[in-house]
């Protein structure tokens, strides 16, 4: 099974957990009490499964779509690895992802 870590936001703590391959970081996060929210349940509307990819997995995921560059473009804080946690799948060809958790999210459903 792979394994994944998530930062907190001032970087002061990790979380290496592990996820059925293929499950989505929002899934794996809620599966394992991570404080990512996901108000859309992955519908891509909402952006407060905002997650900022560490440098050397950015490049190894699949590039985000569209749509999904599209709702970034409204996160809080967005940086150059920024992506919707519910769009990042955790598969071997990931194995030891890691993610840091922003400062805040902002739920584009309530604005
Ligand atoms: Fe809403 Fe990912 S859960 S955009």
């Amino acid at each position: 099974m792979p394994k994944m870590i998530f930062v907190s936001a001032d970087g002061s703590t990790r979380k290496e957990v592990t996820a059925r391959s293929g499950q989505s970081v929002l899934e794996i996060a809620h599966d394992n009490d991570v404080d990512i929210e996901g108000v859309c349940e992955g519908s891509m509307a909402c952006s407060t499964c905002h997650v900022i990819v560490d440098k050397a997995f950015y490049a190894r995921l699949p590039r985000p779509s569209e749509d999904e560059a599209d709702m970034l473009d409204l996160a809080f804080g967005l940086r150059p690895t920024s992506r919707l946690g519910c769009q990042i799948l955790l598969t071997d060809a990931v194995d030891g992802l890691v993610v840091q958790l922003p400062g805040r999210t902002v739920n584009m459903m309530d604005v």
